[in-house]
């Protein structure tokens, strides 16, 4: 779960139907969020939703706008302001409102509808938003189209894109400058054009990893099989997505020299075919059929074995003598870390939201992490790492 106090500053018809759910979407996420409404004759924020709707979504009475100081700033972590008119932008931008801003020093996040593309953006004395705004502050404009009911639509940023922005700003910095490499998904054997043998694997516990990775400052490549979770779009992050094992394996290679850190959570095949037919294999009259299969390269193996790698963390899904497994992969693999897991216990493994992992070192005891959801999960076992890097 995510932490932080955030004041959201709504304005206009798009409180009614986008920062509502932006206020849901934060809350979930684990914010704790206050909101001070807009309030004036016009389309303001409490023109299109009540005082008592903005504090019965937040979970906190509202604060009144004209009461907010510099005091009232310095309580919060990120100003959330928006969506706004770059009219109503502007005259707070030229307000006492600034001032207290500039005085609490705390980040703003400005959400602006784009309206007219040819608009300017608002400014004051020839001040850009970087000049006007804390240091940290930054601008988001809209790109995806949310419709408004009878007003149509306007264009606002994604959720997505506004929840990473928060998250970015909030996150400690503690991987800034580190370069991480990340494995993800599954991998795909292709046995003719139509057929391939593959496995469970989402790649949500790998992304989950690159996506903390990115926002803690890290220069993230994670290199991900076929999945059909979309990869995070965040700065700092390249998806390089493959098909195989030889091909992961080949992009491993290619990169690995540049990394600090590979973390490999990919669940890849252990076997590919023999041969890929380059035809589709006729069914014919056979009753059975057997496939010829040969070994994948192992990559964590092959990391392992190098002289200078990169702080090195494998995974491992066990459904029996989990520790032990676990214990025995790490040391042949000649892994830094491994986190294990028991895919037989409920709410772990494949295609869960959450998931319990043990992390074993080679020189401490085993640290059991509870069961959360793989982002937290994600989170504990990069600040693991950073203890050891
Ligand atoms: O031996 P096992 O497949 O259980 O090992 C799991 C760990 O090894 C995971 O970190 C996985 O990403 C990695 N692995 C690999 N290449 C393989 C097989 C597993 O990197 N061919």
């Amino acid at each position: 779960m995510a932490a932080g106090r955030l004041l959201l500053i709504p304005d206009g018809p798009a409180s009614l139907l986008y920062a509502t759910e932006l206020v849901n979407q934060l809350r979930r996420r684990g914010y704790s969020l206050q909101v001070a409404p807009t309030a004036y004759d016009g389309p303001s924020a409490t023109a299109f939703v009540s005082e008592l709707a903005w504090a019965t979504l937040s979970g906190h009475p509202c604060r009144a706008i004209e009461s907010l100081d510099e005091a009232a700033f310095r309580e919060q972590d990120l100003i959330l302001l928006g969506p706004v008119s770059p009219r109503v932008f502007s005259i707070f931008c030229q307000g006492k409102a600034l001032s207290y801003l500039q005085a609490a020093g705390r980040p703003v996040l400005a959400i602006l509808p784009q309206l007219f593309p040819d608009e300017p953006l608002p400014h004051k004395e020839g001040g850009s938003f970087a000049q006007l705004m804390p240091p940290g502050s930054r601008l988001l404009t809209g790109s995806v189209p949310h419709g408004l009911g009878a007003l149509g639509n306007l264009l606002l940023p994604s959720f997505e894109e506004v929840l990473a922005q928060v998250d970015s700003l909030l996150a400690p910095q503690d991987y800034a400058g580190k370069k991480v490499l990340i494995t993800a998904g599954p991998t795909a054997e292709d046995l003719d054009p139509v057929r391939f043998l593959t496995n469970r694997s989402t790649g949500k516990m790998g992304f989950a990893l690159a996506r903390d990775a990115a926002l803690r400052g890290a220069q993230v490549l994670l290199v991900h099989g076929p999945v059909a979770l979309p990869a995070p779009r965040l700065p700092r992050l390249t998806p390089l997505p493959v098909r195989s094992a030889t091909q992961m394996h080949q992009a491993v290679m290619d990169h690995w020299q540049e990394q600090d850190l590979a973390i490999l959570a990919a669940a890849v095949a252990d076997f590919q075919p023999l041969h890929c037919a380059e035809t589709k294999i006729k069914k014919g009259e056979a009753q059975e059929l057997s496939l010829p299969l040969k070994r994948t390269p192992d990559i964590l193996a092959t990391l392992g074995a190098l002289p200078h790698r990169p702080f090195l963390v494998g995974f491992a899904a066990e459904s029996d003598d989990v520790e032990a497994n676990a214990q025995l992969k790490l040391r042949k693999k000649h892994c830094d870390l491994i986190c294990a897991n028991d895919v037989r216990k409920p709410g772990c493994g494949f295609a869960t939201d959450t998931n319990q992992v043990t992390i074993l070192a080679p020189d401490a005891p085993p640290l059991h992490l509870p069961l959360k959801s793989k982002e937290e999960v994600a989170h504990s076992i990069l600040s693991e790492i950073l203890r050891r890097l």
